[in-house]
């Protein structure tokens, strides 16, 4: 109790919880929803797909999946696409995030063979969704790498950068003309926890060391991909291209010198690992981060540094390659120095910063394990990227809270609504956050938790062949949002009958 009063006034952990007044979000400002191919698609072997990851994976390793499901058919949105883009129509959003999946594409990774009918099926989305004015806006890659291209290594082989520049290039002359937001990655630190730990797809496990190779190699493709679109494609097309790093708020412990440290060091090595070779003034990797590991690793008897360098060339190169700052946000956690135990595994990125976490148990939990709903999180991450990078616009293009099955959501609308505050406290203060894209659309398989966790505005009926999705109650707080474009927080719906508002 005491040190929650204490964080209140120190760290303004409790900013805005007592003055609420009407504020509209500015004219500028886009609302959406996200989802991602893997998650949502099914046709898992249809019309020519190769196999990724996932697929893979779960297809070979089924308890990796706490239900012991997989993505095979998921919301079988290759087939219900229409109805994905009738429920946009009746939210009333004006962005809608989605992911194509490279093995659809590209069957075998490469590009000597393009799978037409993968094409096709993208095309018959963006076309649905420009009908309707709803602006697509493409994660080229969201964590579903061709098996083939993870048997020659995947993000450990520095040739990644190339084919994904391939890859980059036919999804840009596909559908660039029509399409003018483009992601590159969604999600750096968790597609490379799948090299540094048990946590995601290829579980290569090499902790402390197969993540750091894949933030190398990962961040150059990055960079290849956004300098062939500027180079061959922004004239003609004139669309805009980002780069999605997730980032958790952070809060420390104590107001002790080495607790504000601490919150910096997990900065760097959880997001401005990836952030900052992009976004800061002189690029590369985080500085304090670059001399810990180096020094970490010559303690342990290494020759190198597990981190590897970029060289100048390879900075400058990667260096300003975004258009703008997109961050998928949950949650967050306070940190400290004093809570750091040997227990982390050894190598691993935790160890080598020597800090630790804690979340009070007072903190609401969600359905997923890794998330509880830190107070105020959302203006305390865009104040903290804000003061990072003081100039970058930024798009938040994923949150949202997880619940079981279940209509009646208050705790997400809750979370949504105590999010988009936060998002109106940070824009009263000069943040330049331009859009808001809430996680998700609806109901998906939510990785390694398979279907037991539920992230959707509509629920997603897994037991009926079709899918039939159904609105929550957190889908008309929301829809109501964007249409007032204010937070109503008396706002009850009228009934839970869906309608799409025309001429909107
Ligand atoms: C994963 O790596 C950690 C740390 O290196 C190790 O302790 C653990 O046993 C590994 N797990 C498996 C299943 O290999
Ligand atoms: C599934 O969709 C088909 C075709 O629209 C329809 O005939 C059928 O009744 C639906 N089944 C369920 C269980 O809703």
């Amino acid at each position: 109790m005491k040190l929650a009063v204490l964080l209140c006034s120190i760290l303004a952990v409790c900013h805005g919880a007592n003055v609420k007044q009407t504020r509209t979000f500015p004219n500028y400002f886009v609302f959406g929803v996200g989802t991602a191919a893997y998650q949502i698609e099914g046709a898992w072997n249809e019309d020519g797909k190769g196999e990724n990851i996932w697929d893979y994976m779960t297809h070979t390793n089924p308890s990796a999946i706490a239900d012991l499901t997989n993505g095979d058919i998921a919301c079988d949105s290759y087939h219900n696409y229409k109805r994905d883009v009738e429920m946009l129509r009746e939210l009333g959003v004006s962005v809608y995030r989605f992911s194509v999946s490279w093995s659809r594409i590209l069957p075998q990774g490469l590009s000597n063979y393009v799978n037409e009918a993968g094409i096709a099926y993208y095309n018959n989305l963006i076309n649905e969704l420009l009908k309707y004015n709803i602006q697509p806006m493409i994660t080229i890659y969201h964590w579903d790498l061709p098996q083939r291209l993870q048997e020659l290594g995947g993000f450990l082989n520095p040739l990644i950068a190339e084919w994904f520049e391939d890859y980059a290039r036919i999804v840009f002359r596909s559908f660039g003309d029509r399409v003018k937001y483009f992601v590159t990655f969604n999600e750096p630190s968790e597609v490379c926890s799948g090299y540094g730990s048990l946590g995601k797809a290829p579980m290569l496990n090499e902790t402390g060391f197969g993540d750091y190779l894949c933030a190398k190699n990962l961040l150059l493709a990055h960079a290849r991909a956004y300098h062939l679109y500027n180079n061959e494609f922004r004239p003609t097309q004139g669309g805009v291209v980002g780069f999605i790093v997730s980032v958790g708020s952070t809060a420390p412990l104590s107001d002790s010198d080495e607790d504000k440290y601490a919150v910096e060091l997990y900065a760097q090595a959880t997001w401005g690992i990836y952030a900052d070779p992009i976004y800061s003034k002189e690029g590369g990797f985080p500085k304090e981060l670059v001399e810990r590991v180096a020094a970490k690793s010559a303690a342990q008897g290494y020759s190198r540094s597990r981190l590897p360098d970029f060289t100048e060339e390879e900075k400058a190169f990667i260096l300003g390659t975004s258009d703008f700052f997109g961050v998928n946000h949950y949650s967050g956690t306070y940190v400290s120095q004093s809570l750091y135990t040997s227990q982390h595994a050894i190598p691993s990125s935790l160890d080598d910063i020597e800090v630790g976490t804690y979340s009070p148990d007072e903190w609401l939990q969600s359905a997923s394990w890794w998330f509880k709903l830190m107070p105020n999180s959302v203006y305390i991450f865009l104040k903290h990227i804000h003061a990072r990078y003081p100039d970058v616009r930024i798009y938040i293009t994923e949150n949202g809270w997880s619940t079981r099955e279940g209509i009646m959501d208050d705790e997400r609308v809750d979370y949504y609504r105590s999010a988009l505050e936060g998002v109106l406290d940070a824009i009263d203060e000069g943040v330049k956050v331009h859009g808001y894209l809430a996680w998700s659309l609806m109901d998906n398989f939510e990785w390694m938790a398979g279907y037991s966790e539920r992230f959707g505005l509509y629920e997603v009926d897994y037991e009926d062949p079709n899918r039939t999705r159904t609105p929550r109650k957190s889908a008309f707080i929301y829809k109501n949002i964007m249409k007032t474009r204010l937070i109503d927080h008396e706002y009850e719906p009228e009934s839970y009958v869906m309608t799409i508002d025309e001429g909107r």
